[in-house]
C-alpha cells in the first residue's frame, strides 16, 4: 500500500507516520507539508512544498497512491475566520480535488474533531469550517472518511506542534492512563488514530464520519 501523509510533523501526524512505518502491509509513505518530519526511513519519502494551496508543479508525483491521511489543521484560538478557512479548508481541499482527480480509487481520511458541525450553520467558528470542511470532501469522487476524535494522548514521546496544548499535555500526563480507562468514548491515543486510519484504509470505514468511539473500536 502506498500512502500520502499531510501534517506529518504535528501530534496526530506523527503518531500516524509511526504506524505506517511499523505496518509490513505498507510500502511507501510520501510526506507532504511544509516543513520535514526530520525522520530517516527506508518506506519514507519527503516532498518540502512552501506552498500547499498549489501542488500543481509536484502533481507528477502525486499518482498510484491508495490512501491519503490529511492531519493538517491548526487551532483556531485567537485566528480570523478567513485565516483558519484559507489553512482549514482551502489547503485541504486544494490537495483532496489533486489527489481525487489523480487517484479515484484512494481513501482520504481527513481528521475534523468531535463537535464539528456538518449543518455548517452554527455559531462557533472552527466547528462551522470544519463541517464545510467534512461535507465538500464527502462530496469528491473517491472514499472520504472523517475521523472526528475528542481527546487525543500522545505515545512513543510525540509532541504537539501547538504550544497551549504541549502545556496541557505536560500537565494532564499523570492522569493519561487513568482517562483513556475512564472515557474511551472520548479520548483516544496517537497509536490508535495510526492504526484506525490504516484499518480503514485496508478493509474500509462502517460508515463515513468515525467519532471517538468508532475510532476506538477499529483494530
Ligand atoms: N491534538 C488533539 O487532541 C486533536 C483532537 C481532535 C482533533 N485534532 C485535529 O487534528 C489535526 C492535527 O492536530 P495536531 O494536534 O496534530 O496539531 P499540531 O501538532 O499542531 O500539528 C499541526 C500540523 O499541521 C501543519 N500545519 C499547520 N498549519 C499549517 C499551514 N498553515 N500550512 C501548512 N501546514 C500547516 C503543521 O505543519 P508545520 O510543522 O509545518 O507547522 C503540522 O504538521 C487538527 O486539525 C486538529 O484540529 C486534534
Amino acid at each position: 500500500m502506498k500512502v500520502i501523509l499531510f501534517g506529518g510533523t504535528g501530534m496526530v501526524g506523527q503518531g500516524v507516520l509511526l504506524e505506517c512505518l511499523l505496518d509490513p502491509e505498507v510500502d511507501e509513505v510520501l510526506s507532504i507539508g511544509r516543513s520535514a518530519t526530520g525522520q530517516a526511513h527506508p518506506k519514507l519519502r519527503e516532498l518540502v512544498h512552501p506552498d500547499l494551496l498549489d501542488l500543481s508543479a509536484v502533481e507528477s508525483r502525486l499518482s498510484g497512491f491508495d490512501a491519503c491521511f490529511f492531519s493538517l489543521g491548526v487551532s483556531s484560538a485567537g485566528m480570523k475566520e478567513e485565516d483558519y478557512r484559507r489553512v482549514t479548508f482551502d489547503i485541504t481541499l486544494a490537495a483532496a480535488q489533486m489527489l481525487a482527480r489523480l487517484n479515484p480509487t484512494m481513501t482520504f481520511i481527513y481528521v475534523s474533531g468531535a463537535g464539528t458541525d456538518g449543518s455548517e450553520r452554527g455559531r462557533t467558528m472552527w466547528a462551522r469550517v470544519k463541517g464545510q470542511t467534512e461535507n465538500a470532501l464527502l462530496r469528491l469522487p473517491f472514499k472520504a472518511v472523517m475521523f472526528r476524535p475528542a481527546g487525543i494522548v500522545p505515545l512513543h514521546g510525540i509532541t504537539s506542534k501547538t504550544r497551549v496544548y504541549r502545556v496541557a499535555y505536560a500537565l494532564t500526563r499523570p492522569l493519561w492512563s487513568v482517562l483513556l480507562g475512564a472515557f474511551p468514548r472520548y479520548v483516544t491515543t496517537t497509536e490508535q488514530v495510526g492504526r484506525a486510519m490504516l484499518r480503514v484504509a485496508k478493509q474500509g470505514a462502517p460508515k463515513p464520519i468515525l467519532e471517538t468511539r468508532d475510532i476506538n473500536a477499529l483494530r
